[in-house]
């Protein structure tokens, strides 16, 4: 198996425009949200907040969850199917310990998120990669797979996918869902960036809206819309999955996975400052992406393929075969430029020809002053 880089938090060394950091910059992390609502959580008359919390998540932090969520899904949205998690990576962690066994195969798409292969290694699980196109995972490859071998589960990313911010269409969602429901398919829907949307057309609903119709776990995190340092995040499955998870060891010892957080978010969203700054950082993004991508078009030769993305944090660029950007980038360390190589995120140790860019972490002027440090970069070597 070809290596897998390792983690997101990292010190970027002065004068680095790092377009490789997938999270938001300091500018963009909510402390006078968290300030506000930690005095609405204090104030509580019946102080729970630092007990053990119960193995779901408390109620009122779902029922409040389950409101800010349905607008964002367009579908409604059961607080009887969502569980409390430390974020996504636990969520998709739990999953690995619950739902598979140590040598299971999975099914995972082609290219995939990068620290998700991390995880699945620690379980000794084995991950069959599937082809995505631009609509995203194809969804006849699922079903020609199914033939050969049941995985233990399905990983996959339907919105904004991260790397290539693809987004599965409305069609094979329902095709992927009926896929599961026929062959009893566990399908993991890592859809921490459906919030995110940057065009007019919003996604079509996410994955979690067919989890009572077929057998899938969704995932979702306030990494994305507030902030990674809350470790929060929510599993939406049918009840009796719910059940299967609240009934773990790790569960039944611990209680609840963050009551203390989520005692503190809940007033954030009852008091509608989680939608306040989601819109702030929808605007921040957009207006990010756009100009990266304006000067990414400015800077690149007119060979190398982009999508401008609808939402998410990433830009995926292809370029010419016979690029290798795993190679290229201690070129760029030199220059003062980070990016992410495709075979990171490949399970088949192939992409060389691609990378990916985040636009979350930097401000506008350093975007673009990223894409001419790319830009000159990528000519030298195609030129050379
Ligand atoms: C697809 C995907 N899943 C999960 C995560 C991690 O989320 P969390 O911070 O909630 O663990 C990330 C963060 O980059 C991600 O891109």
């Amino acid at each position: 198996m070809p290596d897998i880089a390792s983690s997101a938090q990292k010190v970027i060394p002065p004068g680095r425009i790092d377009l490789a950091i997938g999270q938001p910059s300091p500018r963009l992390l909510p402390f006078e949200v968290m300030a506000r609502a930690a005095a609405l959580a204090g104030a509580d008359p019946e102080r729970l907040l630092l007990s053990y919390g119960t193995e779901q998540g408390e109620s009122r932090f779902r029922e409040a969850l389950a409101h800010f969520l349905r607008p964002l899904y367009g579908t409604p949205v059961d607080p009887d199917e969502l569980l409390v998690t430390n974020g996504a990576s636990q969520a998709i962690d739990l999953v690995c310990t619950l739902f598979a066994r140590r040598g299971d195969a999975i099914f995972v798409e082609e290219p995939t998120y990068f620290l998700a292969r991390k995880i699945f290694a620690d379980h000794g699980l084995k991950p069959v990669a599937l082809p995505m196109d631009e609509e995203g995972l194809v969804v006849e490859a699922v079903a020609e797979a199914l033939a050969v071998r049941k995985p233990a589960f399905l990983y996959t990313i339907p919105t904004y996918h991260n790397p290539t911010s693809r987004c599965l269409s409305a069609e094979r969602r329902l095709r992927l869902a009926r896929l599961s429901r026929e062959r009893s398919l566990l399908v993991v829907a890592d859809e921490v960036y459906h919030p995110l949307v940057y065009e007019e057309a919003p996604p079509p609903p996410p994955l979690a809206s067919f989890c009572r119709e077929a057998e899938i776990v969704s995932i979702g995190s306030f990494s994305k819309i507030l902030a990674p340092g809350l470790r929060l995040g929510w599993l939406q499955a049918d009840p009796r999955h719910i059940r299967r998870i609240t009934a773990c060891g790790l569960l039944d010892s611990g209680g609840g996975l963050n009551p203390y957080t989520s005692g503190i978010v809940r007033g954030a969203l009852e008091h509608g400052l989680v939608e306040k700054h989601l819109g702030f950082l929808k605007e921040t993004y957009r207006l990010r992406m756009f100009a990266l991508c304006a000067a990414l078009h400015a800077a690149l030769p007119s060979e190398v393929r982009f999508r401008r993305p609808g939402g998410g944090f990433f830009v995926w660029l292809e370029f010419p075969e016979g690029l290798d950007t795993e190679a290229l980038l201690p070129h760029a360390l030199e220059r003062g430029l980070e990016f992410m190589p495709g075979p990171r995120f490949s399970n088949r140790g192939a992409l060389g020809n691609c990378m990916r860019l985040s636009f979350a972490y930097f401000e506008i002027p350093d975007l673009e002053e990223g894409a001419r440090r790319l830009g000159r970069l990528i000519r030298e070597s195609m030129n050379g």
